[in-house]
C-alpha cells in the first residue's frame, strides 16, 4: 500500500515526482504529496483526495525547480484520509521530509518519549513519529546516513521510507523492511521507488533492495549500506525488460479494459519458451531442479486464491499431486500440519502481498520448499522462494486484476501436465491435446473479444440496477464464479456472491427473487447437465439467469452468452474474461472509478 518515490537529479523535480506518483497511484490513492527543498527550506505540497487534487494545489503554488525530492500517495492505515496525515511529513523543526510505506508498530511509545521530550506532532500518523526520531537522531549523530540508521535500529514493522534533509542539499536517503523498494540507477539521476513503473521513462536499470538495507542517491552516485552496520552492500544492476507503453493507457478509456484486451499476449507470454512445439511438450526449466512435490499447499489471496483453487483441479486430476489451497490470511496464522519437505506454491501477482509473505515464512520455518508464482520480477515473492516461475503478464495497474490471473491459470496448467508427465500419471492423450490447443486460445480469443465486449454492454445496461448478483459454477467454474463475484463487487460495488451451484439448495436459493440475477457459467462439459437443474431450481423461484454457454448448448435462460467453444478445461480462458468484461462495462456505465476503486489498492503490504 502507498507508492513512493524519491528522485536525485537534473531535472525539475517535482514534476517528474508527480509523474511517477501517477503511474504508482494504483497502490493507494486517497492523498497525496510532494517535497523538494529549496535555499535551507523545506518546500511541501500536500492534498487529500486523488492525485487530481495535487495538480490542482500545485498549479496554484509557484514551486521552485528543485533537482530532488520525494512523494507519496496514500493508502490510510493511521490516521482518516485528510491532508494533515497526507505524506511527506515534516518533523517539528521542518528541517527533514520523510515518506513512508507501512506500519510502524511501536509507534506509540516512541511518540510517547518523543513528547516528554518536547516534541510537537501534527497529524495523527505513525509515519510522522519517525521522522521525527530521526531528527532525534540528528542531535546525536554526524551526518542524515548515521541519523536514519539510528532511527531505524528503534522502530519495529514494516517500512519503505524516503527522506530529504535541508542538511544535505542534493540527497535522498531511503529503506526498507517488508515493504517493496526499488532504485532506478539513470546518468545523472538516480531514483527510489515503490515498483518499477514509477521510473520507467528515465531508466531500465534497477537495483532490487532487500529488507534490512539503506541507500543513498545523488544526481552521480547511489550506494547501500546495512542499516544497522552501515557498512557497504554490493548490489547487482538487472535490466528489465518492460516497455512504458505496457505501463499506459494506450487508447482505452481504462487501464482495466486494456488489460483484460491483452490476455491473448499474456497466454503467448506465459507459454513462450515453455512449450516445446517440436515435441509438443511441455518444458519449465524453473521447476527442472526439483521433484513433482507428493503434496501442495497453495497460499494466495483474492484473485490469486482464486486462481489456486482453479490450478487444484488441474494439479490433482492430472498430475495425481493432493492439493489445498487456503487464503494466505487464515493459514499464517492457524497454525496449518505441514510435513517437512512438503511443498508450498505461493501466488501473487505483486509479490509483495503481506500475508502472502508471512504465509511463505511460516512453510518455510516448517521446512517446506517454496515456488512462487509471481509476476513482478525481482519481488519480494520471488526473492523468498526457492524456485520461481514468472507468469510474463507485464505491468498490472488496474486494482482489479485481470490479466494477472489469466496468466497465473496459464501457468498453473503447465505446472499440471509437467507434473503430470514427470510423474507419468497424465493420460498421453490428455497431455498432447492440451499441450497442443493451449497454443490456439490467444487467436480465438483474440477475434473473440470485440463481440464478447458488445454482449457485456448490453447485459451491463439491462442489469445495472440490479441491487445483489449471485455467480454459480461447478468444477472447474466454481473458482470462476468466486472470481466474478469478487470483480463485481469490488469494481461496480454491486453486491456479489460466487457459489457452487450445488450448494445453492442448502440455503442461498432462499434470497432468490426476480430482482436477484443470477450469472451461471453452464459451459458444456460433463458436469452440465447438474448445473441445468441447478438453474431450473433458480428460474422456479422466479429468478432471472444469464448464462455464459456453448453455442448448441440446450439451455433456456433469460439471457444466453454464447462463447466460442474449445477443448476442455481451455474454456475457462474464454470465459474468464467474459466475467471480467460484465463486471468492467457494469462499472463503467455506472460511472464508478474503474481503476481505483474505493477504499482499495493494489498491493496490499499491510495486514
Ligand atoms: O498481488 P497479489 O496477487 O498477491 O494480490 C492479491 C489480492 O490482493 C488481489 O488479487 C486483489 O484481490 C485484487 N483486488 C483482485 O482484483
Amino acid at each position: 500500500m502507498c507508492g513512493i518515490i524519491g528522485y536525485a537529479g537534473h531535472r525539475p523535480a517535482v514534476p517528474l515526482i508527480v509523474e511517477g506518483l501517477r503511474r504508482l497511484e494504483y497502490r493507494g490513492y486517497d492523498s497525496a504529496g510532494v517535497a523538494t527543498v529549496q535555499n535551507k527550506e523545506i518546500e511541501l505540497v500536500r492534498a487529500a483526495g486523488k492525485l487530481a487534487a495535487l495538480d490542482e494545489k500545485l498549479a496554484r503554488k509557484n514551486v521552485t525547480n528543485s533537482t530532488f525530492g520525494v512523494g507519496h500517495t496514500r493508502w490510510a492505515t493511521h490516521g482518516v484520509p485528510v491532508e494533515r496525515n497526507a505524506h511527506p511529513h515534516l518533523d517539528h523543526e521542518k528541517n527533514i521530509a520523510m515518506i513512508h510505506n507501512g506500519i510502524i508498530e511501536n509507534y506509540q511509545e516512541i511518540k510517547t518519549e518523543l513528547l516528554a521530550k518536547g516534541y510537537e506532532f501534527r497529524s495523527d500518523t505513525d509515519s510522522e513519529v519517525l521522522c521525527n526520531l530521526i531528527a532525534e537522531g540528528r542531535k546525536h549523530n554526524p551526518n542524515m546516513l548515521e541519523s536514519i540508521s539510528w532511527a531505524l535500529n528503534q522502530v519495529e514493522g514494516a517500512y519503505a521510507i524516503a527522506v530529504v534533509s535541508i542538511d544535505e542539499p542534493g540527497t535522498v536517503y531511503a529503506a526498507r523492511v517488508a515493504s517493496p523498494m526499488v532504485m532506478g540507477v539513470g546518468t545523472g539521476e538516480n531514483f527510489v521507488a515503490s515498483d518499477i513503473p514509477a521510473f520507467l521513462p528515465y531508466t531500465r536499470e534497477v537495483v532490487f533492495i532487500e529488507d534490512g538495507e539503506l541507500v543513498k542517491i545523488t544526481s552521480s552516485s547511489w550506494e547501500v549500506f546495512n542499516v544497522e552496520t552501515l557498512e557497504p552492500v554490493e548490489k547487482e544492476i538487472k535490466t528489465i525488460n518492460w516497455d512504458v507503453q505496457a505501463a499506459q493507457k494506450g487508447g482505452y478509456k481504462h487501464f482495466m479494459i486494456k488489460e483484460i484486451f491483452e490476455q491473448p499476449k499474456v497466454i503467448s507470454d506465459c507459454l513462450a519458451g515453455r512449450v516445446d512445439q517440436a515435441k509438443n511438450e511441455i518444458v519449465l526449466p524453473e521447476v527442472e531442479g526439483m521433484e513433482p512435490p507428493e503434496r501442495l499447499h497453495i497460499i494466495a489471496c483474492g484473485t490469486s486464491y482464486h486462481a489456486g483453487l482453479w490450478g487444484k483441479y488441474l494439479i490433482e486430476q492430472w498430475a495425481k499431486i493432493p492439493v489445498e489451497v487456503e487464503i494466505a490470511s487464515e493459514f499464517r496464522y492457524r497454525d496449518p500440519l505441514l510435513a517437512k519437505g512438503g511443498v508450498a506454491l505461493a501466488i501473487s501477482q505483486s509479490g509483495e502481498t503481506a500475508d502472502t509473505l508471512a504465509g511463505i515464512k511460516l512453510a518455510k520455518e516448517k521446512g517446506l520448499s517454496i515456488i512462487g508464482l509471481c509476476n513482478v520480477v525481482g519481488s519480494s515473492v520471488a526473492r523468498e522462494s526457492d524456485y520461481v516461475m514468472y507468469t510474463q503478464a507485464g505491468p498490472e495497474i488496474s486494482v482489479a486484476s485481470t490479466k494477472a490471473m489469466c496468466s497465473q491459470l496459464t501457468a498453473l496448467m503447465l505446472l499440471a501436465l509437467y507434473w503430470g508427465k514427470r510423474k507419468g500419471v497424465i493420460d498421453a492423450t490428455t497431455y498432447s491435446r492440451a499441450a497442443q490447443d493451449m497454443r490456439s486460445i490467444p487467436s480465438i480469443l483474440e477475434t473473440a473479444l470485440p463481440a464478447m465486449r458488445s454482449r457485456a454492454q448490453e447485459l451491463s445496461r439491462e442489469y445495472s440496477e440490479a441491487n445483489s448478483f449471485f455467480f454459480l459454477g461447478r468444477g472447474l467454474y466454481f473458482p470462476l464464479a468466486l472470481e466474478g463475484a469478487l470483480k463485481l463487487k469490488e469494481i461496480s460495488y454491486i453486491h456479489a456472491e460466487g457459489y457452487a451451484s450445488g450448494e445453492m439448495k442448502h440455503g442461498p436459493i432462499a434470497l432468490i427473487d426476480p430482482k436477484f440475477p443470477t450469472f451461471a457459467m453452464a459451459l458444456n462439459d460433463e458436469l452440465f447437465p447438474k448445473v441445468k437443474s441447478n438453474l431450473v431450481e433458480v428460474q422456479a423461484r422466479g429468478g432471472e439467469i444469464i448464462a455464459l454457454t456453448n453455442p448448441g448448448v440446450d439451455l433456456d435462460v433469460e439471457h444466453r452468452w454464447s462463447l466460442p467453444e474449445v477443448w476442455g478445461p481451455l474454456n475457462t480462458f474464454i470465459a474468464l474474461p467474459a466475467l471480467q468484461l460484465f463486471a468492467y462495462e457494469t462499472a463503467d456505465y455506472l460511472g464508478k472509478d474503474v481503476d481505483q476503486p474505493r477504499n482499495l489498492a493494489k498491493s496490499v503490504t499491510v495486514e
